[in-house]
This record gives C-alpha cells, sequence and structure tokens, in this order.
C-alpha cells in the first residue's frame, strides 16, 4: 500500500478533530494498517491523536533546539513529551509565506536528522518556473537540496508543485511522472506527490511510476473523505 499522509495546516481543533480520531482509530485497527499512514495536525492536538493506534504522528513544524527563548516555537523537549519522531520539513507554506530560507531549511534538517526523526522533505516549483519548462523546474526542485543530506536512511520526500496546492488543478500524470523519474534517478527514496489530491483522482496518481503515495492537505480533513482516500490506493 502507498504512504498517505495528511496535513491539516492550521485547520481543525481539539473539538473538531475527536470524531476525526475516533474513526481513524476504528479504522487503522480494523484493516489492519500500520505503517502507511500519516497525520501532521496542528500542535494544539498533538495529544489526542497520539491514542490513534497504528497512526504515524508528525509534526508540521518544529524548532532546531531542545528549548530555550524561541517566541512562538516548540522545540525537541516539546515533541519528547508527545513521543514524536516524525517532521515535516520544507513544505511550500513554510517556505513562501512564512519566509522560510533554504538555510534554516537546512538547518532544522540538519538538527531533526541528527535526531534520527523520520523526514518528509518538500520541495516544488512556482508556476513561472513549471511554465520554463522541464529542466528549469528541475533546477529548481535541486537548488532545494542545497545542504540537505540526501543519502539520510530516514528520509521521505514530497514533491509538492506550489501552483498545484490547494488550488484544485492537480498535476497531469506526465507531469508528475517527469518530474518524479528525475528526482528518483537523483535521490532513491520514497517520493510522495502533493498538490490536490483528492478521493476521485488519489488512485491513478498513486499508480504513476515513481510515486510512492500521497501528501494530501484539503482533501483530507474530512475523515470520511480521509478513510475514501486510502480505501482507494488499496
Ligand atoms: O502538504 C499538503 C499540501 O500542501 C497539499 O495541499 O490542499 O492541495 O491537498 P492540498
Amino acid at each position: 500500500m502507498p504512504i498517505i499522509a495528511s496535513n491539516f495546516k492550521t485547520n481543525h481543533t481539539r473539538k473538531s478533530t475527536s470524531l476525526f480520531i475516533e474513526k481513524l482509530n476504528n479504522y487503522l485497527q480494523s484493516n489492519d494498517i500500520k505503517d502507511e499512514v500519516y497525520v501532521f495536525p496542528t500542535s494544539t492536538s498533538l495529544d489526542s491523536f497520539n491514542t490513534v493506534s497504528n497512526l504515524l504522528l508528525g509534526v508540521q513544524n518544529a524548532y532546531p533546539a531542545k528549548n530555550g527563548s524561541f517566541t512562538g516555537e516548540i522545540g525537541l523537549e516539546q515533541l519528547e513529551e508527545f513521543d514524536i519522531k516524525t517532521i515535516l520539513i520544507g513544505h511550500s507554506e513554510r517556505r513562501h509565506i512564512l519566509g522560510e530560507t533554504q538555510e534554516e531549511i537546512a538547518k532544522k534538517y540538519e538538527f531533526y536528522k541528527n535526531l534520527g526523526f523520520r523526514i518528509i522533505y518538500c520541495i516544488g516549483e512556482p508556476l513561472e518556473i513549471k511554465n520554463a519548462g522541464l529542466e528549469k523546474t528541475l533546477e529548481y526542485i535541486y537548488e532545494q537540496f542545497i545542504d540537505i543530506d540526501t543519502n539520510y536512511s530516514n528520509l521521505i520526500l514530497a514533491y509538492e508543485p506550489v501552483w498545484a496546492i490547494g488550488t484544485g488543478v492537480t498535476a497531469t500524470n506526465d507531469d508528475i511522472g517527469s518530474v518524479h523519474k528525475a528526482i528518483k534517478e537523483k535521490i532513491n527514496k520514497p517520493l510522495l506527490y502533493g498538490g490536490s489530491v483528492k478521493v476521485e483522482n488519489v488512485k491513478e496518481i498513486c499508480k504513476i511510476e515513481n510515486v510512492d503515495g500521497a501528501l494530501i492537505g484539503t482533501a483530507s480533513w474530512k475523515i470520511e473523505d480521509f478513510i475514501k482516500i486510502i480505501e482507494n490506493t488499496k
């Protein structure tokens, strides 16, 4: 079964996740699914999600420090409290909306890599680069690997074209296929696709060569749809 990961971004509350958690827990247990389903909830819901068996629980972000004076951030000490060992790094929204630089991203990567975290590392190009062609797209993507140790054993990659995120416009199978092929030839790690993955297209996307699963935002926020997504890839 492919890897299926849900990124809640800044959505859901503890209250609105309670039904999600109950249904996901029942579903994962009764279907004996292990090691394939990830959820990256908001940090305020981490303790509630910790009750779900067979779920790989991760954080959308954390600061590269154990603790200290980094207002607004959470660090290793807080992650340890929830037994979190999985982190999303390099997401497009952190790069483009929150202004994280490649240098900051690489520092975070190094810190959590040295602690043995499972890292889902995101890459992807904006529309103007996509429109400039495959060669430019790959050039842009490879710059997102500057100072990133791609030999790290606990690394999963996620190709998320910026223009496909939250827009309803999914990359074509050909686009996904050619970018994934090129990345895989360079870096042989599990590679997810993300960007407007839905109940209706997840099966087809996961069947494309060199696609090892999907990282999903919008379509994963309703538990019924998230379960359908998982079912559609089995
Ligand atoms: O990390 C998942 C993501 O950015 C894709 O979001 O809403 O297009 O599925 P969405």
